[in-house]
């Protein structure tokens, strides 16, 4: 079977993305999704070989910028850039003038100075990817923005649904969780709505951003109803930290109505997969046996991040075939 062209239209496949940047999934069609996830099944080839380097980016600079905290997205971006051969570096915000008050631009436009090819910025603002794109001559890579949009986490997710099922297109996906802080959730339901996915998505009532239903899912605050014959269960984080108020009665509470549970898996298909983009709240969003389970693809997810970033940088990067396994 050709799985890397199963979602792909009969137009020609492309070979190159139509951005400078990656801001988000919006902005890509669904040709330019399958290119990235078909070059990203190259790169993870290049993850299995004891060489794990190839030169493709050799000398151009990435430096990343993390203004809010991350472990998975960070080091793969690192990782990846490494991989192909990239000066990367990472600006620790902790010790940079930012604590002296220099604004997001200010500091952009002086990194800019320094001449990187692109710049991986992960900010608490909405938009603020979008700001450093009109401003800077690098190649600007959304590394998530606020409440709107992680692109390579949803990129990596439907690279990991792939894998796992061969296809994307006719799948029930089922994503329960905080949606109205998720960024990973406005990636994913632009992403597998794209690709021909039927999407539910499940929370509490108060968690349900405005407009849900316009994205083409279908919504729901049963959690037995989202699960139930789903291909795909995609468990997402409660944000407490973007929380002021009180959303529900108790984490208890939360996890008793919408926590995904062993009894509630066997709802859905059984080959069914479940994901977590992480940080995991172990006992709030999932049990640990389900997030330990044998169904469990969230430990995919993360290494799939390395070649989806490795793609996503090599294309940005105008990369051409015969680079990428030099
Ligand atoms: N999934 C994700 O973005 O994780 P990190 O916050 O650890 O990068």
């Amino acid at each position: 079977m050709d799985v890397a062209r199963n979602d792909a239209p009969a137009a020609p496949p492309l070979t190159e993305l139509k951005h400078k940047h990656l801001l988000g999934i919006a902005d890509l069609s669904a040709e330019e999704i399958v290119l990235i996830l078909d070059t990203a099944e190259a790169m993870k080839e290049v993850g299995r070989r004891t060489i794990k380097k190839v030169p493709t980016l050799r000398g151009r600079t990435v430096i990343n910028l993390f203004f809010e905290p991350s472990t998975r997205t960070r080091t793969s971006f690192e990782i990846a850039e490494k991989r192909l051969s990239a000066d990367t570096l990472n600006v620790a915000i902790a010790s940079s003038s930012v604590v002296k008050g220099e604004t997001l631009v200010d500091t952009a436009m002086n990194l800019e100075a320094m001449s990187p090819s692109m710049i991986v910025l992960r900010h608490a603002s909405s938009g603020a990817c979008h700001l450093l794109s009109r401003i800077c001559k690098a190649a600007i890579v959304n590394a998530g923005d606020g409440m709107h949009e992680h692109p390579t986490q949803a990129l990596l997710d439907a690279f990991t649904i792939r894998e796992r099922k061969g296809k994307l297109k006719g799948l029930k996906v089922a994503i329960v969780g905080d949606l109205l802080h998720s960024r990973v959730l406005r990636s994913n339901v632009l992403l597998l709505t794209k690709l021909g996915a039927e999407v539910w998505v499940c929370a509490p009532a108060t968690l349900i951003p405005v407009g849900m239903q316009q994205m083409g899912v279908r919504v729901t605050t049963n959690v037995d109803e989202a699960v139930e014959g789903a291909d795909v269960i995609m468990m997402l984080r409660m944000q407490l930290e973007r929380m002021q108020g009180g959303y529900f009665p108790s984490l208890r509470e939360y996890f008793t109505t919408f926590g995904m549970t062993e009894a509630r898996v066997k709802r859905a298909k059984p080959d069914a997969i479940i994901m977590h983009p992480g940080p995991i709240n172990r006992g709030v969003e999932i049990a640990s046996e389900v997030a330990d389970g044998s169904a469990s693809v969230i430990l995919d997810q993360v290494a799939n991040g390395v070649a989806v970033r490795m793609a996503v940088l090599y294309l940005l990067a105008g990369g051409t075939e015969h680079e990428t396994v030099a």
